[in-house]
């Protein structure tokens, strides 16, 4: 199977390399994604295991496309009839960007024509009663490069399952695994985010460091395709990945407080719909008068902006407070993601390591600040 596996702008790198990780072959890094070849079973593991990345699309076409009559052809010359069961409810979703053919509506409503007439030929049905299983098919056109693909995740891979309720800026939660992946933290070292919201910088530290496979415990809509099933046996592959999660690794390890008792109700709300009850620790203090016992450690953190929460005078000297807590926790290094670009003057020292990263539409940085 030839696959993309999407990705927010600035983490396709780490999903690359995660891929790379599961096995997949011929990996390339590309803007928005990671495209790769992998076998079924291990397209299904990437839906199960990835952390940072968005979906998981089967692409069934690639090829320039000027016009629509090409996009007609180059749609229906696609197996459909493999692909889609019987009673399939089709659902064509389009993009189209720098591109001769620039109207999504047209672009889906010819791709679906397409499809359907694919399969009227090839079956000699008639009627589609679209009555059953949900397949996502994506058409994108983009500077006149077609792409047609099936959606193998459903819902996105941020939706782990464990979150219900967002509290005031949460991160989502594929980035927040990338900012565990950058930061120098390692399974089996102290981990503490003193300013968690939600909790989702603590819950994605636990499932790494647990080597938990964040979509363990949910669906994904390639278990409906029985193109699909036939070729993997989806309940024993994700035995065995659960089978490989090993609670021991976090033992004492990853904590969060917050200084608002709202979010923190939320963050331990989260950590028992994770799995995590009595494995995170959470609770209320203002990071201010927050003194850890342990030597050594790494802060991880997403304090508000000023764009989103509070104004941007308290958010800097949160900031200066942030880079107090450090000099108090000497062994700690500290890691943050910001959009000030005067967070390094507020926190009273350089950063050691900087990276561009996007918060939702948000231009940020990624700063790490090493253990002195
Ligand atoms: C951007 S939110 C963090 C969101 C979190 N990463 C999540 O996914 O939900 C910033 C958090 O900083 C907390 N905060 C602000 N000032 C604080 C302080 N002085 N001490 C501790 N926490 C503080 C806020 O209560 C808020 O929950």
């Amino acid at each position: 199977m030839r696959c993309l596996a999407t990705a927010a702008f600035g983490l396709e790198g780490l999903v690359a390399a995660e891929l790379k990780r599961l096995g997949a072959q011929q990996v390339r890094a590309e803007n928005g994604g990671a495209v790769f070849a992998a076998t079924a079973e291990q397209a299904f593991l990437c839906c199960l295991r990835l952390r940072c990345a968005d979906r998981v699309l089967l692409l069934l076409a690639e090829e320039e496309c000027l016009s629509f009559e090409a996009l007609y052809q180059a749609v229906r010359a696609v197996p459909w009839e493999k692909y889609l069961a019987g009673d399939a409810f089709i659902h064509v979703s389009g993009k189209c960007a720098r591109s001769q053919l620039m109207s999504v509506r047209d672009c889906q409503s010819v791709s679906k024509r397409a499809i359907l007439d694919r399969l009227r030929d090839k079956t000699g049905r008639s009627v589609f009663p679209e009555s059953g299983a949900h397949y996502p098919i994506e058409v994108s056109l983009h500077e006149n490069r077609l792409r047609v693909a099936l959606d193998l995740t459903g819902e996105a891979l941020n939706r782990r399952g464990y979150r219900t309720w967002n509290g005031e800026a949460p991160l989502r939660e594929t980035l927040a695994a990338a900012l565990v992946e950058l930061s120098p933290w390692r399974p089996g070292q102290r981990l503490h985010d003193p300013c968690c919201g939600t909790g989702t910088l603590p819950i994605e530290a636990a499932l790494r460091g647990a080597h938990r496979a964040p979509g363990a415990e949910r669906e994904f809509a390639c278990e409906r395709y029985p193109f699909f099933t036939r070729q993997v046996d989806v309940a024993a592959v994700r035995a065995s990945v659960q089978a490989e999660t090993d609670y021991a690794r976090i033992e004492g390890c990853i904590s969060g407080s917050d200084l608002d008792a709202e979010a923190l109700t939320l963050a331990k709300r989260h950590v028992r719909q994770a799995g995590l009850e009595g494995k995170v620790s959470l609770w209320q203090q203002p990071l201010e008068e927050l003194q850890l016992p342990d030597a050594e450690g790494v802060f991880l953190c997403n304090p508000p902006y000023g764009e989103r929460l509070g104004d941007r005078k308290t958010c800097q000297q949160l900031y200066r407070q942030l880079g107090l807590l450090q000099k108090r926790h000497p062994g700690w290094s500290l890691c943050a993601i910001s959009s000030d670009p005067a967070f390094e003057r507020c926190f009273g020292r350089r950063a050691d390591k900087k990276r561009r990263l996007y918060n939702g539409r948000l231009e940020c940085e990624f700063l790490i600040f090493a253990a002195r």
